[in-house]
C-alpha cells in the first residue's frame, strides 16, 4: 500500500532548546523544515539553554510547561507564512526529550476539550496545570527517591529487568515520587500526568493522550517485556499512580483525529491522524532507518546519546534498553551523556573565541592522540559515569601509542587552547567506545550514523571516525527526530489504513535511496594503527574513571 499522491506528513521535535519541524511528501523527500529556538524566539520566558537551573535545590532542572505550547503555536504560524497547506497533511506525529513530565490539573481535560479556535493555545491553558514548571531530563535532583524505588523493589538490577533501567534521577517515576513527597497537594490535585511526547499529542487531539511504549520505558514504572505499566513498581513510586498515567499504546497507534481547534485556526483537514509521539531518541532511531544490528547512531545534540537496535537486550546496571517505535517485537539499547554539546560549547567559548571554526582548526591543528593528554568535562552533573560538575585533566607523560602498562597518569590544572578543544572530543569519544563495548554494542560497528546539531561539524566526525574505527555517515538533515517524527506519522497512518501494524521497510521501500532518509558517507574509517591506539588510551581513561567514581561518585 502506498502513501497518496498530493499528501503531506508533520512530524515536530520538542526538545530542549527548540521546537522543529519537518513535511515529507509522499515520496519520503523533505518538503519544508522549520525551528523556534526557545531562548532566543520566546525571550520573556527567561530561559537559558530552554531550561532553568534552580540554584536552591541541588540539580533541579525545569522548563516552564507553557513555552513549549506557544512555542508550537509559533512554529505552526511560521509554517503557515512559509507556504504550508495544512489541508494536504494526512497525519501529524512528533518527538519529545524524554522522561520530562507534564501535570494536568483535575479539570484540565474538560479544558484542552473546549478550546476557543478564536483564541491562543497559551491563552487558554494558562491554569490547566498542578505544577507549571516541568521536571526535564537534565534534572539530577532525586538521587533519594532512586534509591527508594530500587530498595523497595528488591534491587538496582531488579528494577532494571522489570523496565529496562535501573533507577536514574531523570526519568520520570523517580521525578513523579519527589513531586508526591514534596508537593503532596500538587500531586494530588493531578489529573494526569504526560510525557512531554504524550503532551504534545494532547494538545493535536485535544484530550489525553497515551503515552506510548517505547517513552513509557523512559519512566522506570513500565515492564518492558510486557508492555503494561509494572504494579509492583507503581506502587513503591506513590499511590494512586496508575489513574493518573491512563492507558499506554504502541507507538504506531493512532492517538486520535486532530482537534477542532487545528481544523478552524490552521486549516487542517478534519481527517488528519495524529499518530503517538515517542521519545526524541526512539525517533531518531527511526529516522536513522537503523535496522541493522552492526549499525551505531550516535546523536550529539544537547545531550550525547549512543544507540542501536537489539532483540534479545539484558537490561543491566548501565545503559537503558526500550521498546523500538517502528518494529512491534525489537528493542533498542541506548547510553545517554548529559555533557555533550553544551559542554563542547563551553570550551569553544572558553578557548575558541566562541567560533566553531577557530574550535576546527585546533582540532585539526593537534596530532590525534593528544599527546597523552586527556581530560573529565562535567559542566552539569554527569549520568555516565554518575558525577558531579568538575574537570578533571591527566597527562601520561611518555605516552607514544605503543603501552599504557607502567604510565602512571598526572593530573594537572590546565591545557593550552587547542589542547582542550582535543581532549574535550577525544574524551567524549573515547568515553562512548569503552561504555558502548562494555554494554554488549557492536565492536567496531559496521558504521556509525552521526546525528544531532554537532554532527553538521565535520572535524568532529573525522576524530569520530578515526576513535571508532569506522565508516560515518549523515542523513540530509541533523534533526533526524523531527525527521522520524514525520516518517513515524507516515508509518501510522499506513497502519490504520490497513487496521494492522506494517513493517516499516514497507514504507520506504523502493524509496529510501532517493528520499531524505538516505544515509550518505561522510567520513571514512580512520587508520586502523590509531585505533589500536586509541584502545589503550581509553583502557587508561577507564582505569582513570573508575576512580573518579568511587572517590567522587554517589552510586
Ligand atoms: P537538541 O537536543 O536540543 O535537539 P540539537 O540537536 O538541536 O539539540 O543540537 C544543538 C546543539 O548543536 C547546540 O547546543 C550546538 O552546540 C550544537 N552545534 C550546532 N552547530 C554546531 C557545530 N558546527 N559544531 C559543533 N556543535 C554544533
Ligand atoms: C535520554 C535523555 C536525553 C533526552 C533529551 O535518556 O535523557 O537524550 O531525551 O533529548
Amino acid at each position: 500500500m502506498a502513501l497518496p499522491h498530493g499528501s503531506l506528513f508533520l512530524g515536530f521535535d520538542s526538545s530542549t532548546q527548540s521546537l522543529k519541524a519537518t513535511v515529507l511528501d509522499s515520496n519520503l523527500n523533505i518538503v519544508k523544515s522549520e525551528q523556534i529556538h526557545f531562548d532566543s524566539d520566546l525571550p520573556h520566558y527567561k530561559t537559558k539553554d530552554g531550561v532553568y537551573r534552580d540554584p536552591s535545590d541541588n540539580g533541579r532542572i525545569v522548563s516552564p510547561t507553557l513555552l513549549w505550547v506557544e512555542a508550537l503555536e509559533l512554529i505552526l504560524e511560521r509554517l503557515v507564512k512559509s507556504g504550508l497547506d495544512f489541508g494536504k497533511v494526512a497525519a501529524v506525529s512528533g518527538s519529545g526529550q524524554q522522561h520530562g513530565s507534564v501535570y494536568w490539573k483535575k479539570g484540565g481535560s474538560g479544558i484542552l476539550s473546549s478550546l476557543d479556535s478564536k483564541k491562543p493555545l497559551v491563552d487558554q491553558l494558562g491554569d490547566a496545570f498542578s505544577i507549571k514548571e516541568s521536571p526535564v531530563w537534565m534534572d539530577s535532583s532525586t538521587t533519594t527517591q532512586c534509591r527508594e524505588i530500587e530498595k523497595a523493589v528488591g534491587s538496582a538490577l531488579e528494577l532494571s529487568q522489570i523496565t529496562g533501567s535501573r533507577a536514574y534521577e531523570r526519568f520520570t517515576g523517580p521525578q513523579i515520587r519527589k513531586i508526591y513527597q514534596t508537593q503532596p497537594e500538587a500531586y494530588n490535585n493531578t489529573e494526569r500526568i504526560s510525557l512531554v511526547s504524550s503532551f504534545m499529542a494532547s494538545l493535536f487531539v485535544g484530550a489525553y493522550a497515551s503515552i506510548d511504549h517505547t517513552d513509557g520505558a523512559g519512566m522506570n514504572l513500565m515492564d518492558i517485556n510486557q508492555r503494561v505499566w509494572s504494579k509492583k513498581v507503581l506502587e513503591v513510586t506513590a499511590p494512586g499512580l496508575e489513574e493518573k498515567l491512563g492507558k499506554l499504546a504502541p507507538a504506531h497507534a493512532v492517538a486520535g483525529n486532530i482537534a477542532s481547534y487545528f481544523v478552524e485556526r490552521y486549516n487542517f483537514n478534519k481527517n488528519c491522524l495524529v499518530v503517538q509521539w515517542s521519545g526524541d531518541n526512539p525517533n531518531s532511531l527511526a529516522g536513522l532507518t537503523i535496522s541493522i544490528p552492526g549499525d551505531l547512531a550516535i546523536s550529539l545534540g544537547t545531550s550525547d546519546t549512543v544507540f542501536g537496535i537489539a532483540s534479545d537486550p539484558k537490561p543491566g546496571l548501565e545503559g537503558h534498553v526500550f521498546p523500538n517505535p517502528v518494529d512491534t517485537q525489537g528493542y533498542m539499547v541506548m547510553l545517554c551523556y548529559k555533557n555533550g554539546s553544551l559542554t563542547r560549547e563551553d570550551v569553544r567559548n572558553r578557548c575558541a573565541e566562541k567560533s566553531w571554526e577557530i574550535f576546527n582548526k585546533y582540532l585539526e591543528q593537534t596530532q590525534a592522540l593528544n599527546g597523552g593528554k586527556m581530560g573529565f568535562y562535567y559542566k552539569d552533573h554527569e549520568i555516565l559515569p554518575p558525577l558531579p560538575v568538575g574537570f578533571h585533566r591527566y597527562v601520561l607523560p611518555n605516552f607514544t601509542g605503543n603501552d599504557v602498562e607502567g604510565l602512571n597518569e598526572q593530573e594537572v590544572k590546565e591545557f593550552d587552547p587547542p589542547s582542550e578543544v582535543r581532549a574535550v572530543i577525544e574524551g567524549q569519544f573515547l568515553s562512548m567506545r569503552a561504555h558502548s563495548e562494555r554494554f554488549g554494542m557492536p565492536s567496531p560497528p559496521k558504521r556509525i550514523i552521526a546525528t544531532g546539531g554537532a554532527s553538521a561539524n565535520g572535524s568532529i566526525l573525522n576524530s569520530l571516525a578515526s576513535i571508532f574505527g569506522c565508516d560515518v555517515y549523515t542523513v540530509q538533515q541533523p534533526d533526524s527526530a523531527s525527521l522520524g517524527g514525520a516518517l513515524r506519522a507516515a508509518h501510522g497512518w499506513l497502519c490504520s489504513q490497513k487496521g494492522s501494524f506494517v513493517p516499516i521497510a514497507d514504507l520506504y521501500e523502493g524509496k529510501l535511496e532517493k528520499s531524505a532518509l538516505s544515509c550518505k558517507l561522510s567520513v571514512k574509517a580512520g587508520d586502523q594503527e590509531l585505533v589500536s591506539k586509541y584502545a589503550l588510551l581509553m583502557k587508561k581513561r577507564m582505569e582513570i574513571e573508575n576512580r573518579l567514581v568511587k572517590d567522587l561518585g554517589r552510586c
